[in-house]
């Protein structure tokens, strides 16, 4: 049929159909089981601080364009070729004159690992875009920036490893049953390490945010086919969820904004019950994400706080910014100063905080039904499922 023929009644049904589409495109999100929660990979040592494989190797000095940081650049690389192959990597190259630079200019790259289902095109895919700083300050000399963002690279890498083999489960059941038909958008999954986040001098517009901005302008102007489901890269990005300044006891995160709360009220109940199912490691009693119970239209965070969201923001991208900022107090003590360096970062709420942002990916993703652990294991005798439940009681017994 032409579409001149259709008649108003068939108009109406795929408006509906469409409405429908676009609903269930915003709120695709499902919650894992208990057991799933209590399953999820742990970091165990690889966020100690001397040679854990995820965390020790970014505790350098890292300014841009200096060795620190491509050796850590690097660490991202090898990681993602060895530990998940699947992902594609890219560096995007830009570089700036900084006021202290002397008039040279200083390159900043900004690491991007993509993991895209494998019957789709780029264009037609939708992404979960988990984001962190890789850069270090220029000073004071030998600044470190643990929680300022070595500690959040490390929990992006934790969770992305942690998740991946359910991602490649879920998407091989789906081809098998033939749901790789472009009936909705297909949903894909990125990290980036952004470069050169921390100001040189004194912060301003143009003294700061240089990935950021490099980034965003560079996938503004990126366009897919003229077919694809999306226009660019940034389009693509379903929900840029930037972490910065994590790894302190006790964070305070708010809540900034209003289309994305509901986001951030789907963290907080993640925290609740991995505290309820004693699988936080941190002591804290007190919800880290203070805005949970406030309805959505009324927000008022304090702050105004700058950082590599804002670029993309301004572009018109969905965003929920996880940093430590608590009303009247500030950022943590040690920000900004050389204490902040894997010493005063707390393990435990590091290691909490891995596991979150894991189980946020794989309930964002979802990847239900999808984890190889024993509780799900499909056909199991009983006393394999007593046995199943004694192991997993036994692990809640070594916290
Ligand atoms: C960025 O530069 C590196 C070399 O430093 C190069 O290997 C890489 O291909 C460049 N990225 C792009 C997208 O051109
Ligand atoms: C999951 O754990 C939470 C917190 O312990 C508990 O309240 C809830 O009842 C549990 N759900 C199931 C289905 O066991
Ligand atoms: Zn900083």
């Amino acid at each position: 049929m032409s579409p001149a023929y259709r008649s108003l009644s068939s108009r109406i049904v795929s408006l509906w159909l469409g409405l429908l589409l676009l609903l269930i495109r915003v709120y695709a999100y499902e919650k894992i089981s208990n057991e799933t929660l209590n399953a999820l990979p742990r970091p165990n040592d690889d966020f100690d601080i001397h040679n854990g494989a995820l965390l020790s190797p970014i505790l350098r000095t890292r300014v841009p364009g200096t060795p620190g940081s491509t050796a850590v650049l690097n660490h991202f690389a090898d990681f993602f070729r060895t530990t998940l192959p699947e992902w594609t990597i890219e560096v995007q190259n830009s570089t700036a004159k900084t006021p202290t630079s002397k008039g040279k200019e200083v390159p900043f790259r900004n690491f991007i690992a993509t993991r895209d289902p494998p019957w789709a095109s780029a264009g037609d895919v939708e992404r979960l875009t988990l984001v962190a700083h890789y850069d270090s300050k220029i000073e004071p000399k030998g600044f470190i920036g643990g929680i300022d963002s070595a500690a959040p690279c490390a929990m992006i890498m934790h969770a992305m490893r942690s998740i991946d083999a359910a991602l490649a489960k879920k998407w091989s059941a789906m081809k098998e049953q033939g749901l790789d038909e472009p009936l909705e958008d297909a949903h894909g999954i990125q990290v980036i390490f952004l470069d050169g986040e921390e100001a040189f001098k004194e912060w301003s517009d143009t003294d700061s945010l240089y990935g950021a901005r490099a980034l965003a302008t560079h996938w503004d102007d990126q366009f897919y086919p003229a077919m694809s489901e999306f226009k660019t890269p940034l389009s693509s990005i379903s929900l840029f969820v930037l972490l910065d300044l994590l790894g302190s006891k006790s964070p305070t995160i708010q809540s900034y904004y209003e289309t994305t709360h509901w986001a951030y009220q789907n963290l907080a109940a993640l925290e609740k019950r991995f505290k309820s199912l004693k699988q936080f490691k941190s002591s804290s009693t007190d919800s880290w994400f203070i805005d949970s119970g406030k309805d959505g239209h009324k927000l008022t965070p304090m702050g105004g706080i700058q950082d590599d969201h804002l670029p993309f923001l301004a572009k018109g991208v969905e965003v929920l910014h996880l940093i430590d900022y608590a009303p009247f107090k500030g950022f943590p003590s040690v920000w900004h100063t050389i204490d902040d360096d894997g010493e005063h970062l707390d393990t435990e709420t590091v290691e909490d905080w891995g596991m979150l942002v894991t189980a946020f990916a794989a309930e964002w993703m979802e990847l239900e039904g999808y984890f190889d652990h024993p509780a799900t294991i499909k056909g199991r005798s009983d006393q394999d499922s007593a046995e199943a439940e004694a192991i997993r009681l036994n692990k809640k017994t070594e916290l």
